[in-house]
């Protein structure tokens, strides 16, 4: 059975505008594919721990050892299996919350999420072939001349890169805390593209 793994880092929980996005996307999704399993993880509530110099020495210890099985890799293990991923956050700091940071830190490892072939070129283990990302904004980033600033949709496509998830998809209502805007209408037409995006997905 296919699984959708949905990285939950909406930290404002059920007023996340962000969450509504996804809960509106997983919904039609789950209506249209009801054999696949949905695995959350809520990142907000998880607290995993960053590396530091101790763990991360432990874990380098355990991957040149060859115990790529043991349960502190749970984490990756169950990133790798998934067939689709699906991620939402809000931008916060021209970014998104370090939870998710912090998640990609914990999973990724040679021989985890990827590994080098005998001519040293890296191959990916993620089974996953597509992200979809789901994220709100209070100003506009999604414009030639705001682009640049945006660095959590950007962040997130370049990361897929590196574990070799070729397909990256990004939905976004942008300008939310501009006071004159129409909140509800530019919500919306994202949750549209939302539905839309769950027929295709
Ligand atoms: C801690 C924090 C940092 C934020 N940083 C930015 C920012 O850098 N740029 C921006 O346009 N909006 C920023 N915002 C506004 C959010 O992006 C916006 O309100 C978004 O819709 C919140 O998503 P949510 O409803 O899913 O929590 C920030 C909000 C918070 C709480």
């Amino acid at each position: 059975m296919p699984t959708v793994l949905f990285l939950n880092a909406c930290l404002r929980e059920e007023q996340s505008r962000s969450l509504r996005l996804a809960r509106c996307f997983l919904d039609r999704y789950t209506a249209l594919h009801p054999e696949d399993t949905i695995i959350e993880r809520n990142l907000g509530r998880e607290r995993i721990e960053p590396l530091y110099a101790d763990t991360f020495a432990a874990q380098e210890a355990l991957l040149e050892a060859g115990k790529t099985d043991d349960p502190v890799f749970a984490l990756s293990h169950q990133f790798t299996s998934a067939d689709k991923l699906v991620i939402a956050a809000p931008f916060w700091e021209q970014s998104f919350p370090s939870v998710l940071r912090i998640y990609f830190e914990r999973i990724s490892g040679k021989n985890l999420t990827f590994y080098y072939d005998a001519d040293g070129v890296s191959h990916g283990l993620s089974r996953a072939k597509k992200c979809l990302f789901l994220t709100t904004r209070g100003g506009y980033f999604n414009t030639p001349e705001t682009q640049w600033l945006e660095m959590g949709a950007n962040q997130l496509k370049a990361i897929c890169h590196g574990l070799h998830i070729p397909e990256f998809r990004c939905i976004s209502a942008d300008g939310l805390d501009i006071i004159t805007n129409d909140v509800e209408q530019i919500m919306a037409e994202a949750l549209e593209r939302c539905v839309e995006e769950a027929e295709q997905f």
